[in-house]
């Protein structure tokens, strides 16, 4: 089970941490992935973009190879035990702890004058979507580890409290290193928030994405032969080994080696080969969002198979806690 926020384009980390992982993951188990609407209410209160934006979430996943027949792949609001099971969770999370976590604290830094009751019980709520398909994997980046533990807490209170009814749930990612896509401009990796220029998002059209990939940093050239690479090279190496054809890689390597290298020429090709990569998966989400009856349906078909899910689990919790008078 995991949970995508729909805010913001998705850009190619996402689609080399995330989405990747998720399409992998649904040829192997039995998988729930949500639209985190309700989530983006805790900071995003006006609803004007909502729609649009949970359908580019949907037509993106979709396009990226997440099949709405293998995995149930439904929005977070079509779900309503969840709202119940976040009630009952409530009930056992400490203000305490919930003031410690370090999402919280960064969302109060960011927006000091809405920091609301939702924002405080993000994890509670992130716990009841994840548990209420009594999830034992769920697959997010390194910025999901706290509410993960948090979630783990959560369910063993319960358990404890009421019996056994939740597995522990835990991150879960296929390699143990995530590949991390590094950003256009030697800094850090690709991200929503920062440097617009130096992210290579799925939305981008071709001349955005030249323009953006022939700005990326490089310099004069090795001064030897067989010189280590720096950081900002080894970057664009590194996003051309994602994309690029083999034979490319090893003429550029050797180039590099031999000091013939030409980085606008490297730059040209690397550019070419994004496109390749991100136009024909550009070409399937806009394909998509054209068909509102298309989306609506995979949004019903998702809702359907989560609904049964959490309706078999929310009778366990009912008769765990002895909310069964008759
Ligand atoms: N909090 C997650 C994020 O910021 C989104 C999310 C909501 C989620 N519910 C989830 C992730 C359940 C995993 C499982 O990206």
């Amino acid at each position: 089970m995991s949970g995508i926020r729909p805010t913001g384009l998705l850009h190619l980390g996402n689609y080399f941490g995330a989405i990747r992982n998720y399409v992998k993951m649904q040829e192997d188990f039995e998988c729930y992935f949500m639209v985190a609407d309700l989530h983006s209410l805790t900071t995003h209160p006006d609803t004007k973009e909502l729609k649009a934006n949970v359908h580019r979430v949907l037509a993106e996943n979709i396009a990226c190879g997440l099949d709405p027949d293998k995995a149930a792949f439904y929005c977070q609001s079509h779900i309503h035990e969840t709202a119940e099971l976040y009630l009952y969770l409530n009930m056992m999370a400490y203000k305490g702890e919930l003031e410690k976590t370090a999402t919280f604290k960064d969302k109060v830094r960011s927006h000091p004058d809405n920091v609301n009751a939702g924002l405080l019980t993000y994890p509670v709520l992130q716990t009841a979507d994840i548990i209420i398909h009594r999830a034992k994997y769920v697959p997010v980046g390194k910025d999901q580890e706290q509410h993960l533990e948090m979630a783990r807490n959560f369910a063993n209170r319960f358990n404890h409290r009421y019996g056994e009814v939740f597995p522990e749930p835990s991150a879960f990612n296929y390699n143990q290193d995530l590949v991390k896509v590094p950003s256009l401009d030697g800094t850090g990796k690709m991200s929503k928030s920062e440097n617009q220029m130096a992210t290579l998002y799925l939305a981008d059209d071709d001349e955005l994405i030249r323009k953006k990939v022939m700005k990326a940093k490089t310099d004069s050239g090795p001064g030897a032969n067989n010189s280590p690479k720096p950081d900002y090279i080894e970057n664009v190496f590194l996003l051309m080994r994602l994309v690029s054809a083999d034979d490319v890689i090893r003429k550029f390597e050797a180039d590099y080696d031999n000091c013939s290298i030409r980085y606008g020429d490297l730059k040209k090709q690397l550019a070419e080969d994004m496109i390749q990569f991100i136009a024909p998966i550009r070409q399937k989400v806009n394909a998509i969002l054209e068909d509102e009856k298309y989306l609506r349906q995979v949004m019903e078909q998702g809702a359907e198979k989560a609904n049964r899910s959490a309706a078999a689990t929310m009778q366990l919790v009912r008769d765990a806690i002895g909310l069964n008078y008759y």
